[in-house]
């Protein structure tokens, strides 16, 4: 919940500018802004290969659910991705995964691709309980029938989220390694699924971090605020 028109549409200029050839043939690129500035934000992209998202879908298909958003119009107002699951929306929402499996279930089925968030507290992580926790957030929010063409995981421990404070490389290692493991279990091509790690990424520790085996990428919050920031992370990813 961060902007207004004046400082989104500056934010957007700057990543339409800034952002080189070479990144845009090497990386996928995606901005997931709120939704009142979606429709916004996919025009001010239009003929670059910057993609747009938005920050969470509706459960439900259609119909009077007042105040919800569906991911057909998501996908109608030229959506290509749908964060679900974030942690402040299973925190602040009370959402389970059970519902954020819905909502990559809808994603899934109007062709957007849902990034589907998991990630454990600092207490179930000093409790020594990441994993499970971790494994059963995997397990309740994926969808039947995703596969790595149609969705993304996205690694957040909700500690690192917003404190600055970043998982090590060896913690981000182990844990994308168990996820990794995890959705062997059900999915014939869990090598090619891409999983995200988010929580704190910046310039400083991207190239780290995004070096890091099973690290396929990054959720960005604060850094994507500015568009230097942004852009030096994902010139880290090349
Ligand atoms: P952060 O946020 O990069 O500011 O920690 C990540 C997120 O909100 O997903």
């Amino acid at each position: 919940m961060n902007m207004d028109t004046q400082s989104a549409d500056a934010l957007v200029k700057a990543l339409a500018d800034g952002y080189s050839s070479e990144v845009s043939q090497v990386l996928d690129l995606a901005v997931c802004p709120a939704f009142v500035y979606v429709s916004r934000v996919v025009g001010a992209f239009e003929g670059t290969s910057i993609a747009v998202g938005a920050q969470d879908c509706s459960d439900k298909e259609q119909g009077a659910y007042t105040g919800q958003v569906a991911a057909s119009m998501l996908r109608d107002i030229g959506c290509t991705y749908v964060i679900v699951g974030h942690s402040e929306r299973r925190q602040y929402n009370d959402e389970s995964s059970e519902l954020v499996c819905q909502k990559a279930s809808q994603a899934i089925e109007h062709g957007l691709v849902p990034i589907i968030c998991v990630g454990e507290t600092a207490e179930e992580r000093e409790a020594g309980k990441d994993e499970d926790i971790v494994g059963a957030q995997l397990v309740g929010s994926i969808p039947q029938g995703s596969s790595a063409d149609n969705m993304v995981i996205a690694y957040e421990p909700v500690w690192a989220i917003g404190t600055g404070k970043t998982a090590t490389p060896e913690d981000v290692q182990a844990m994308h390694a168990f996820i990794r493991e995890k959705l062997s279990d059900g999915l014939a091509d869990s090598q090619n699924v891409r999983i995200l790690y988010g929580g704190s990424m910046k310039p400083e520790n991207a190239a780290d971090l995004l070096s890091t085996p099973n690290v396929d990428g990054g959720l960005i919050g604060g850094a994507s605020l500015e568009a230097d920031k942004f852009l030096a992370i994902a010139r880290a990813a090349l």
